[in-house]
């Protein structure tokens, strides 16, 4: 038997990226503490309230068979805040409920695409997003984004690689590199993916997690709406990674033929799920900006504590809950370093290499640990770096 070239090919060939990270929960499942800076994923579990409602949901009998474009109330919910957030009319018919962002990106792909379409996306990038464009059986092709432009993409770059492409995926507030694109940069992509016919994608799931500027949509810009799918979840906003629970918003159209799609390949999202992210919506931008507070406070502690290591480059992170560090001055490759930070002092960060060649020679550090343990592991590190690049 042998597997589609599709399931062989996913990862492109080469690592999946996730080498370091699963060193590192090897070496704890092997009784190792390791201080794990590598997933994006809050140190706080879902609170209490949007469990009890989910309970409550589960128990009133909400675990049959969900509706499958999502239940009316979550979409209406989903429709006012972006409405209120972007000021683009948008209704439930606009929205389409996935198990997460990560569903919805590969719905939006599949929207988009067609087998071996081109489909662009931007270097460094989330680690899934070659693999879920391969997974809709189209090309994936990565346009480079610079450290020197702190990782803000040029419309130039995009243009001349956009002749023939389907779709162009962008992410703002960016994981792995935490820039939030500037108003500049999104109209520039818009005229870009206008000039050619291009879907944008575009993942917002950080949307919340904003220290410097504003968010902007894209799809908020003239006449982008028609051409812009929007990623969002539940995961990053309210601290529900867990729970599955994401969408799409883009035209009434689109929306209707990915409807028919959800009900071919994930068949909705439980009731019980729904109803609880309709109760954490429910608590306005106040609990958002709670959830979203650590990552604020500790890239103000990794700013004091590293402003003043001159080994260690920090790209400032506009958004987002990551903080990009350039460690190119020890002489060594972002996997290298990672994995003799891991070795040597048991703290687990992601190698830069894991979200493409732009980012090599970085480290991403996750800013998910409490801020003592933080401002510990950031000196540990710095401290590492130094003494490698002094025997460089
Ligand atoms: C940029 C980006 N997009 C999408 C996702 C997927 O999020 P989820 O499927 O949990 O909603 C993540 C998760 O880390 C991410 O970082």
């Amino acid at each position: 038997m042998t597997l589609s070239q599709r399931m062989q090919t996913l990862t492109g060939g080469g690592s999946d990226g996730w080498d370091v990270f699963i060193k590192a929960r090897k070496m704890i499942a092997a009784g190792t503490p390791v201080t794990e800076l590598t997933i994006g994923e809050h140190d706080i579990r879902t609170a209490a309230p949007i469990l009890q409602d989910m309970h409550r949901s589960a128990m009133g009998g909400h675990t049959g068979y969900a509706m499958v474009p999502g239940t009316d109330a979550l979409r209406d919910m989903v429709a006012e805040r972006t409405t209120a957030r972007t000021g683009v009319h948008t209704t439930r018919d606009n929205v389409l409920i996935t198990p997460g962002g990560q569903a919805a990106l590969f719905a939006a792909h599949a929207a988009a695409c067609d087998p071996g379409d081109t489909a662009l996306y931007l270097d460094p990038y989330y680690a899934t997003y070659p693999g879920t464009i391969r997974g809709v059986s189209a090309v994936p092709q990565a346009i480079i984004t610079r450290a020197e432009d702190a990782f803000q993409p040029r419309a130039a770059d995009i243009d001349a690689r956009a002749s023939g492409a389907r779709s162009l995926l962008i992410n703002s507030p960016n994981n792995p590199t935490g820039t939030v694109y500037s108003r500049a940069t999104l109209e520039g992509i818009a005229q870009v993916c206008m000039d050619h016919d291009l879907w944008l994608i575009s993942d917002e799931v950080y949307d919340t997690q904003v220290w410097e500027g504003a968010h902007l949509s894209p799809r908020a810009l003239p006449d982008m709406a028609a051409l812009t799918l929007v990623v969002g979840s539940m995961s990053k906003s309210h601290a529900m990674t867990g729970s599955r629970c994401g969408w799409i918003v883009g035209p009434e159209e689109v929306i209707g033929h990915l409807i028919t799609f959800a009900t071919h390949t994930t068949y909705g999202v439980p009731g019980f799920i729904q109803d609880a992210s309709v109760f954490a919506l429910g608590q306005g931008p106040a609990f958002e900006a709670e959830v979203a507070a650590p990552f604020l406070r500790r890239r103000a502690i990794a700013q004091r504590v590293l402003g003043s290591r001159n080994t260690i480059g920090m790209i400032p992170a506009q958004g987002a809950m990551y903080l990009m560090l350039d460690i190119r001055a020890t002489g060594l490759t972002g996997d290298d370093f990672a994995n003799a930070l891991l070795d040597h002092h048991h703290i687990a960060v992601m190698p830069g290499e894991s979200f493409g060649q732009a980012a090599a020679g970085h480290v991403r550090v996750a800013m998910t640990i409490d801020d003592a343990a933080f401002e510990q592991a950031l000196r540990t590190l710095a401290d590492f770096a130094e003494a490698r690049a002094r025997a460089a």
